[in-house]
């Protein structure tokens, strides 16, 4: 296997799959790269789920456009907050417009005390081979929701989830990606592929 489709157009989590998945010799191709346009409904009850609803639909989509079968991986993410029964969870994306996600979360959690406030972000990644089998690995950051707002790098809940004292707001790019979900997710989705594909 030389080439992957990464289902994704996003820039950073492309870059940072690349970054860790480079010394395979895979290279690791974008939607756009491909010309495919495909947004599946996720509808899951899992990360895994969704990963894995994408994946398919993203590798149906990509053998009809360009009529190959290309391996594929996919990723879901989120929030699972220990005093909201895991809430957010799938639904992190869904639970208020950007820049108003910290902000809803905060007043949910008023009044919580500091031992109750932990949380993790999961992140699971679904690999599906050009003979359509498909297998999984997942990373997590667990961590606690802070009291409010700190830090102006990364996106969502970050400037509200601490890790070692900060939020994840407040650390660098390559920082973040070193202990977070989705980092500890693609050296799993790397350790998967060299056992499989590596020499
Ligand atoms: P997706 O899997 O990238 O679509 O992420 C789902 C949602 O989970 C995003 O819209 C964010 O709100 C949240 N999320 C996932 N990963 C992170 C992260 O690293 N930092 C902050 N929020 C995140």
């Amino acid at each position: 296997m030389n080439k992957i489709l990464m289902a994704t157009n996003n820039a950073g989590k492309l870059r940072e799959a690349r970054e860790i998945l480079s010394p395979l010799g895979i290279e690791v191709v974008s939607l756009k790269e491909l010309g495919i346009d495909c947004d599946p409904d996720e509808n899951g009850v899992t990360f895994e789920e969704n990963a894995g609803i994408k994946a398919r639909a993203v590798q149906k989509e990509a053998a009809r456009a360009n009529g190959i079968k290309i391996a594929v991986f996919a990723d879901d993410s989120g929030l699972c907050v220990d005093a909201l029964g895991g809430r957010p969870g799938v639904h992190s994306a869904r639970y208020a417009p950007d820049g108003e996600k910290c902000a809803k979360l905060l007043s949910e959690m008023e009044g919580v005390s500091e031992s109750e406030r932990g949380a993790k972000f999961v992140c699971s990644v679904v690999f599906v081979d050009e003979n359509g089998e498909a297998a999984s690995v997942s990373g997590e950051c667990r961590g606690k929701i802070g009291y409010e707002e700190r830090g102006t790098n990364g996106f969502g809940y970050d400037p509200v989830f601490e890790y070692g004292g900060r939020t994840l707001a407040e650390m660098s790019a390559d920082e973040k990606n070193s202990i977070s979900h989705r980092g500890a997710a693609m050296r799993a989705l790397y350790r998967l592929l060299k056992e499989r594909y590596g020499e």
